[in-house]
C-alpha cells in the first residue's frame, strides 16, 4: 500500500470525532493514519482514549503560555512538524487558532462544526437552531482559514429537527453523523492531496 497521510486530531475534551477518525484508519484502505492526538488541556477524556487505542496522545498545555496564544501554536506546530505531520484535524478543539498557525497549515487543516454553516458558527448552535424553528440541523466538516467557522465547506450532513427535540436529543443524532461525515470527508480529502 502507498504511504498513507499523517494526520494529527487536535482536540480539548471528550473526543468522540477523534475516537471515530482512530477507528476509520484502522481499515486497511484507509487513505489517512492517526499519527499523533494533541490537546491544549491536560484533562482531555481524548488523551486516553487514544493512548488505549496505541496512538501517540500529547498535551500541549497552554497554561504555561498565559494569554501568549501564538508562542502556545508554536509549540503545537513543533510539535506536529517532528513528527511529520501532513494535514491537521481539528476535533472539538475549543481555542480561536491565531494567524500563526492558520497559515501555517493553509490548506491542510480541517475542522468539524456541529451545524449547517454558514448557519449557526459559535457555540449552542442546536439550542440557537431549535430556537429560530429550523427544520433540520446537522454538521459541516471545512477548511480552517481566518475566520472563525468559516472557510471552504468539504462536506455537511443534514438531520432533521423532529416536534419536542432538544439540543440534547438533536447533539446526540448530529454527533452520530459527525463520526461519519469527518471520516469520510477527510479519506475523501487526503485521497485528493
Ligand atoms: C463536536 O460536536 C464538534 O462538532 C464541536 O465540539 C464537539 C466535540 O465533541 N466543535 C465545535 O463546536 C467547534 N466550533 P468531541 O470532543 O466528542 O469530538
Amino acid at each position: 500500500m502507498t504511504q498513507r497521510t499523517k494526520v494529527a486530531v487536535l482536540i480539548s475534551g471528550r473526543g468522540s470525532n477523534m475516537e471515530a477518525l482512530v477507528r476509520a484508519a484502522q481499515a486497511a484502505d484507509c487513505p489517512f493514519e492517526i499519527a499523533l492526538v494533541l490537546s491544549n488541556k491536560p484533562d482531555a477524556k481524548g488523551l486516553e482514549i487514544a493512548a488505549q487505542a496505541g496512538v501517540e496522545a500529547l498535551c500541549v498545555d497552554q497554561k504555561p503560555f498565559g494569554k501568549d496564544r501564538e508562542a502556545h501554536e508554536r509549540a503545537i506546530d513543533a510539535a506536529l512538524r517532528e513528527r511529520g505531520i501532513e494535514v491537521i484535524a481539528l476535533a472539538g478543539y475549543m481555542r480561536i487558532l491565531t494567524p500563526f498557525l492558520v497559515d501555517a497549515w493553509e490548506g491542510r487543516m480541517l475542522n468539524i462544526h456541529p451545524s449547517l454553516l454558514p448557519k449557526y458558527p459559535g457555540l449552542d448552535t442546536h439550542a440557537r437552531a431549535i430556537a429560530a424553528g429550523e427544520a433540520e440541523a446537522g454538521c459541516t466538516v471545512h477548511l480552517v482559514t481566518a475566520g472563525v467557522d468559516e472557510g471552504p465547506i468539504l462536506g455537511q450532513a443534514r438531520v432533521p429537527i423532529r416536534p419536542g427535540d432538544d439540543d440534547h436529543a438533536l447533539g446526540v443524532r448530529v454527533l452520530e453523523q459527525e463520526h461519519k461525515l469527518y471520516a469520510a470527508t477527510l479519506a475523501t480529502f487526503v485521497r485528493g492531496l
